[in-house]
């Protein structure tokens, strides 16, 4: 039996396409393994979001040939696949296969051609791909990813995405809901929908708030949750059906990039700063004890320090439960590359810039915890934690808490008491279990 091994790199959707991928390999054959040095075939799935992203797999490529069995075929799938094409093949000998986030299904025929010495190249884009007929092979026994919609339709000025997995199309609702029905029935309760920009889903004849109502109506599904929305695609109607669909979390992801309209206009968001206020304040309105988290950018091309003085106003205002944080990378072929040079933010700026709003959002996060200790709530646990004898749960509102327990609560529902914060994640202690409730509607 032929082996293979994939690691991935960047966003859930990529997690998503490697499961697609295993998926794939397995129904020809393939075994997966878990080390690089075992494997006839070893993919790196990619990111190219910013320029360290793609560092890291430069310096893997190069680590990872001393691993390798002598004939075995190593390959570069996904984003940086898509962005470099050829010029992956040009700069790493030993790489014979670079797939693009649409070429998946072609994989047992270029992993043959590679085998035979050829060098297989795959980026073309194909709008009509969703990999519906390839089963995915899972990594998480308690969650499911479920891809909604493949590439995106904003032109965010910083962001490469649109170049790496193309124009924005949307699955049937139909397939969405037959995919949840059948992790539903291999014991999987949570469900991720998965989109760049997963609100504005439109099947040609159904919305996203369709979509929500009818994969929450899947008996047996106990959490729904979905990521990134983009803030413009929340319309009435999707925040109506979040509020009525019961297994739809309290927690959304809404990314903010940064509270200075100015900023915002120059990044081609397509929302001001008041936009988005708005769009947190009707969330909220609608959906009582909503977790919010977010992700920002610091020292877009032009920001002044009195733009990064609104985005942390945004922040307190908006009191964020969580944040991701970058430093703008230039990545070649967007339009802020094209913005002129004096606008450049200088690097000790945006260092500090960045330690300041880490400093900022860690603060209010902590604040905001410390005063839920004490509460109750529920959690999903959904593996054991890192360190010590703990389990690794969540609350529905995204937050993590750590609990004493077995394995064999893995994948099952309590109701817990937070007993402390580090600030940032929980501790807690079982209250009583909750059994599994028929859950539709
Ligand atoms: N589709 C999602 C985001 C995908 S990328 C959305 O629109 O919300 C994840 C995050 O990476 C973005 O939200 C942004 O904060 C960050 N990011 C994207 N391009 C970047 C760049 N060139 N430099 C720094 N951060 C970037
Ligand atoms: Fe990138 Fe903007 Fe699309 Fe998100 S919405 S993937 S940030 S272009
Ligand atoms: Fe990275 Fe591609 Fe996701 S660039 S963030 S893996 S869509």
């Amino acid at each position: 039996m032929p082996t293979v091994f994939i690691e991935t790199y960047g966003c859930q959707m990529n997690v998503s396409d490697s499961e697609l991928m295993l998926g794939k390999l397995a129904a020809e054959g393939y075994a997966a393994v878990d080390s690089p040095e075992a494997a006839d075939v070893v993919l790196l799935n990619t990111c190219a979001i910013r320029e360290h992203a793609e560092t890291r797999v430069i310096g893997r490529l190069g680590e990872l040939r001393r691993f390798l069995k002598k004939d075995a075929v190593l390959g570069v799938t996904g984003c940086m696949a898509q962005r470099l094409g050829p010029r992956l093949l040009e700069t790493d000998s030993r790489v014979s296969l670079v797939i693009g986030p649409d070429g998946y299904r072609a994989l047992p025929a270029l992993i043959e051609g590679a085998r035979k010495g050829e060098r297989m190249i795959a980026t073309e884009f194909d709008l009509e791909e969703h990999y519906e007929d390839v089963a995915a092979s899972r990594f998480d026994g308690v969650k499911a990813w479920i891809p909604v919609q493949r590439g995106c339709d904003y032109r965010c000025t910083y962001c490469i995405v649109p170049y790496t997995r193309g124009n924005e199309r949307s699955r049937q609702l139909e397939d969405v809901v037959r995919e949840t029905g059948s992790v539903v029935a291999q014991g999987l309760t949570e469900v991720v929908l998965l989109g760049q920009t997963v609100n504005s889903y439109h099947d040609g004849a159904r919305d996203f708030a369709d979509l929500l109502r009818a994969v929450g109506a899947v008996p047996g599904l106990r959490r729904l949750r979905f990521t990134s929305p983009h803030p413009n695609d929340f319309s009435d109607g999707v925040i109506a059906a979040m509020a009525e669909v019961k297994a739809v979390c309290e927690h959304v992801h809404l990314p903010m990039q940064s509270g200075s309209s100015r900023t915002l206009k120059r990044m081609l968001r397509r929302y001001t700063r008041e936009e988005y206020l708005d769009c947190v304040a009707r969330l909220r309105a609608a959906i009582p004890g909503l977790g919010l988290t977010t992700d920002i950018i610091v020292g877009f091309p032009g920001e002044t320090d009195e733009d990064f003085a609104e985005t942390l106003s945004a922040v307190r205002e908006v009191g964020f439960d969580d944040a991701f944080m970058f430093k703008f990378s230039a990545r070649e072929g967007t339009p802020a590359t094209r913005l002129p040079a004096e606008m450049t933010v200088p690097d000790d700026v945006m260092d500090a810039r960045f330690n300041e709003l880490l400093a900022t959002v860690r603060g209010i996060s902590r604040d905001r915890n410390f005063r839920r200790v004490g509460e109750r709530c529920e959690v999903l646990v959904e593996k054991e934690a890192r360190k010590g004898e703990l389990l690794q749960a969540r609350s529905r509102d995204f937050k993590t808490v750590l609990m004493p327990g077995d394995k064999s609560m893995i994948g099952q529902y309590f109701h817990v008491e937070l007993t402390g914060t580090t600030g940032s994640t929980f501790t807690g202690q079982v209250v009583r279990e909750r059994a599994p409730l028929p859950m539709s509607g």
